[in-house]
């Protein structure tokens, strides 16, 4: 049998499956723009979210499909510390963000928590909030837990959330600062940046008070040091243009792309030096787990599975 040529689509743009954005609508409007809003299917946050998923969703794909080429590069080996590659140079790290603890700034006293498996502690009972297990975010949290102490103690810690939980996981990470400034919950699991992306939306003033609501605590800075994943790029096999591929990588890991980075989206820069955005500088510093990504992503699929047995996305909820 013969394949058909897999579709790639052109740097820059999002992947645009069906569900997602109108192709008739699309092909309408000559040049066809998918800035315009009518042709996606959904509405701002969560069009944001379909189209990070859908983003995630192209680049397993690629990879499962065995569509990334390994890219060689002194610059990006220069740029990007090893444990945010692939060994083989499959994917780069471009980005930085912590997977850390939200915390309710009034319920919840500093210090009282220091580490993810604090979170298991019964005292948190009915007090957590987090978005599916099922997600990537969260699905790597638990890969590392695997790396780091093996499969049956991230089952322990998965079941000890669960029991903590306060509600069914639902939402993405943000809505999970809304839980806490509502008062459903006082403690979440979240990445970083979204906390300067609330604190900052003149669009939705609102997420403004849900930021102001939570305080950022990095876990585990006396042991491992807090999960970190990453945004990235890879090669496609099949690209036209590799050497333009690669320059394109080693331009974003770059000062200049670094800098933006930080400022627009309130991420870790993975180059290293490279300057970080005064409000993320004001959370302070922290000690990232320096196990590399790849070796975490091998227990993807080990933590997928650990989710789904300890049913996290169904817990028994008694108020
Ligand atoms: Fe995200």
């Amino acid at each position: 049998m013969t394949w058909p040529i897999l579709p790639t689509t052109v740097v820059g743009s999002y992947p645009q499956p069906d569900w997602l954005v109108d192709h008739e609508m699309l092909m309408s409007v000559t040049p066809p723009r998918v800035r315009l809003s009518k042709v996606w299917h959904m509405r701002g946050d969560e069009l944001e979210r379909a189209q990070d998923e859908a983003t995630r969703l192209a680049v397993r794909d690629m990879e499962e499909a065995g569509l990334l080429e390994p890219a060689k590069s002194k610059v990006l080996e220069e740029n990007i510390p090893a444990q945010y590659r692939h060994p083989e140079g499959l994917w780069y790290g471009l980005t930085v963000r912590g997977r850390v603890i939200w915390a309710s700034g009034d319920r919840v006293k500093p210090g009282e928590i220091a580490s993810y498996e604090d979170l298991t502690d019964p005292k948190w009972k009915g007090r957590i909030c987090v978005r599916s297990g099922k997600h990537v975010y969260n699905v790597f949290l638990i890969a590392s837990l695997i790396a780091h102490k093996g499969e049956a103690a991230a089952a322990e810690w998965l079941k000890g959330m669960k029991a903590n939980l306060a509600r069914k996981p639902q939402g993405n990470d943000r809505a999970q600062a809304k839980a806490i400034y509502s008062g459903q919950c006082d403690v979440a699991l979240a990445n970083t940046y979204y906390v300067g992306k609330m604190a900052t939306n003149e669009k939705s003033p609102e997420e403004k008070k849900w930021a102001a609501a939570i305080r950022l605590i990095f876990p585990n800075q006396r042991d491992r040091g807090t999960h970190v994943n990453v945004s990235g790029a890879g090669v496609a096999k099949h690209a036209r243009n590799k050497a333009n591929a690669i320059r394109l990588i080693e331009f974003l890991s770059g000062d200049f792309a670094q800098k933006l980075y930080a400022e627009q989206n309130f991420e870790y820069p993975v180059k290293r030096g490279a300057e970080v955005n005064p409000l993320v500088k004001s959370w302070g510093g922290f000690k990232a787990d320096a196990i590399g990504l790849a070796k975490v992503a091998e227990h993807r699929k080990a933590a997928s599975k650990l989710v789904d047995q300890v049913d996290f996305d169904n817990p028994s909820i008694s108020n």
